[in-house]
């Protein structure tokens, strides 16, 4: 384990919401790697408790405390800000399947606008001013070819992307009437891969959504064939291309938006991709070649909402914060296979972690 100190200034105590899901899970060992104290809030609609003893595990260090709560639930939310100096906000906790979105806009909206807004109640009443955005490339929609950078208009397909653009939108106007808070928005491209101790990754409750977890089960024989969603897209093998970015290196963009919050105000908004094109069938080939055996696919319809193609500008973050990701998607699939191979039926039958239930 590598333990760097933290920098001068660098907000000590750091609440993350959705902790112990796939994202916010390595987060958490990257703060505690680092030397924060991590408060975990979570309701554990799309995780498991048992996550966090892994997390403390890699990383030798415990998490502060664990609450089981919806952050909509403001009195709830609020009792966690009362017990704890926190200094700074990572906030993951939103509901994000494409497909479901649009079977249940209300419910997105609701989940995923009203937990912003009660968590920034929550952040006022306690004066706690610095905020890192879970947001999304999905906010530009179908912009086309070629590389996107964050001055892309949004054009937001279904109500998970429309719903991370209001979240955006809220932030910023918030930002300009409270003058003191500091947010920094990351739309990310496509995280994924897992930690290399194979303890973390990609757990999905029910049938995965996204695609490499779900090539992932194929591989493992927990699922029989892929389904490709489309072939007719003007693409070179005429499947959609992704930007598809290491989980690592997506949570090591986080810590610095923690550091670099510290003296900042207002908002700013950057993209988090390697700025690569992959195509679904590029991702089967490497997955393919990382854990040496065939992925059976078909090529089915295309996936309602989905878009050709998404790759990232992500050369402002890099001039911003010298941030790059420095792990490929050979990396990304080797990872996530030793997650699988390692954990054939995810966290299930992990040892059980009690949390406070608010
Ligand atoms: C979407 C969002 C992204 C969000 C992510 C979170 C868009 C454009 N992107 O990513 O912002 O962070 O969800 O869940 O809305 N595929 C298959 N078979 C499968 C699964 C997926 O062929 O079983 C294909 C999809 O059609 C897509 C690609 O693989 O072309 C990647 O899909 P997925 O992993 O679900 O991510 P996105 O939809 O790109």
């Amino acid at each position: 384990m590598n333990h760097i100190p933290r920098n001068a200034g660098a907000p000590a105590t750091v609440l993350v919401t959705g902790g112990a899901g796939f994202i916010g899970s390595h987060a958490c060992v990257d703060l505690l790697d680092h030397g924060y104290e991590v408060i975990v809030v979570d309701d554990h609609s799309n995780s498991t408790p048992q996550v966090l003893n892994r997390v403390e595990r890699i990383a030798g260090r415990f998490v502060g405390a664990v609450y089981e709560l919806d952050i909509r639930d403001r009195r709830a939310l609020s009792a966690v800000f009362d017990r704890h100096r926190v200094d700074a906000v990572v906030h993951f906790a939103a509901h994000k399947a494409v497909g479901e979105s649009t079977r249940m806009p209300v419910e997105y909206y609701d989940n995923n606008l009203g937990g912003t807004t009660s968590l920034l109640a929550a952040m006022r009443d306690h004066d706690v001013r610095r905020l890192v955005f879970s947001s999304s490339c999905s906010v530009y929609g179908d912009a086309g070819g070629g590389p996107l950078d964050e001055s892309a208009p949004a054009r937001p397909t279904n109500p998970y992307a429309a719903s991370k653009w209001l979240c955006e939108r809220v932030l910023a106007d918030v930002c300009r009437h409270w003058t003191c808070l500091a947010v920094l928005c990351l739309r990310y491209f496509n995280p994924t891969g897992a930690h290399p101790s194979g303890l973390l990754g990609e757990d999905p409750n029910g049938e995965p959504d996204n695609l490499m977890p779900y090539v992932a089960q194929v591989a493992v024989g927990r699922r029989k064939r892929l389904r490709v969603f489309g072939g007719d897209y003007p693409t070179p093998d005429g499947t959609a291309v992704r930007d598809y970015l290491h989980v690592m290196d997506t949570v090591e963009a986080h810590r610095i938006a923690l550091d670099r919050l510290s003296g900042s105000r207002g908002m700013r908004v950057f993209n988090l991709g390697s700025g690569q094109g992959s195509s679904v069938l590029d991702v089967v080939a490497a997955f393919s070649a990382a854990c040496g055996r065939p992925i059976p696919y078909d090529v089915v319809e295309r996936r309602p909402g989905d878009v050709p193609e998404l790759v990232a500008d992500a050369r402002a973050v890099g001039r911003a914060w010298g941030w790059r990701p420095t792990r490929d998607l050979a990396a990304m699939c080797r990872d996530a296979w030793h997650f699988q191979q390692l954990n054939p039926h995810g966290y299930a039958g992990s040892a059980r972690r009690p949390s406070i239930k608010e």
